[in-house]
């Protein structure tokens, strides 16, 4: 029998670090939405309640409709706003507004979200960079289960999205997993992820992976969160069919979302303390 992990203790050990580091400073996180997609609104929700809770400021910034110039300008000022540490633009962008060309707007350091092109330049080149919060989360998971190299192991990832499959594949790579990326148009999947010592799954399809897709003893980390019918909350992995097999599984609700959060707290707290010297080494 595999052990689930639920994630709240996780999460709640890395807010009290935060809540820690944080104690005599107010960092501020500057959090845009454009458009009134619920589950947005939802998410922003939880951002916001999770940065007050760790001592940071969330502004928010609503707009029921925007132009990409207005966005534009928005963004230069919160960059050039000293009072502002992290920008996180919240995703889907109505289509009038080109996600990478703003994401690519934010100055790096504040870019807690690590879209932008020079956190991902740098995340491919294996250099300094702002995590994207989700892969970081699904590393940071791994070495709580005592994951730390990976040497040996087959990673495989279902999803090439730039906010999770590319980025978690690239991430452990580095931790010298031997990695496999497969997506929608992958010709048997199962071929693929029944080899896998740790599978990662962002498909968005409710209970997709049944015991058959999965390895014995594996470790399976469900990125998925898909909205039943009767709107409870799901995940990629159909968890009650395959916790016989496998060692490790993180459940939804309760697994790699809090996790999530919990990386975007950490990164404002990274962009805060690179902004904090900077203005440190102005004066
Ligand atoms: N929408 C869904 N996931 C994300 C994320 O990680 N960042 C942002 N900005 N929007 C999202």
């Amino acid at each position: 029998m595999g052990k689930v992990i639920y994630c709240d203790a996780f999460a709640k050990c890395v807010k009290e670090y935060i809540k820690s580091e944080i104690k005599n400073f107010s960092p501020v996180l500057a959090i845009v939405n454009v458009g009134n997609d619920p589950a947005s609104e939802a998410y922003i929700r939880g951002k916001k309640k999770d940065c007050i809770e760790c001592g940071i400021i969330p502004k928010i910034y609503h707009y029921d409709e925007i132009s990409e110039e207005e966005l534009t300008e928005l963004i230069i000022k919160l960059n050039l706003d000293d009072s502002v540490n992290g920008i996180i633009v919240q995703l889907p962008l109505p289509k009038n507004i080109n996600p990478q060309k703003i994401a690519d707007l934010i100055f790096k350091d504040k870019d807690v979200d690590g879209f932008g092109k020079d956190n991902v330049s740098n995340l491919y080149t294996g250099n300094n960079c702002i995590y994207p919060c989700t892969p970081l989360g699904v590393i940071r998971i791994l070495e709580y289960l005592g994951y730390n190299d990976l040497t040996g192991l087959h990673a495989v990832v279902i999803g090439r999205s730039n906010i999770v499959g590319k980025p978690v594949a690239q991430m452990l790579l580095k931790k010298n997993a031997t990695v496999t990326v497969c997506h929608s148009k992958t010709v048997n999947l199962k071929k693929y992820t029944s080899s896998a010592d740790i599978l990662i799954s962002a498909v968005g399809k409710p209970k997709f992976i049944k015991k058959e897709f999965v390895k014995n003893n594996s470790i399976v980390l469900d990125i998925g969160i898909n909205r039943l019918e009767n709107g409870s909350l799901c995940g990629d992995v159909d968890l009650d069919d395959v916790i016989d097999k496998v060692k490790y599984i993180t459940p939804v609700p309760k697994g790699m979302g809090l996790v999530t959060r919990a990386m975007l707290l950490k990164n404002t707290l990274e962009c805060f303390k690179r902004q904090y010297r900077d203005l440190v080494l102005k004066k």
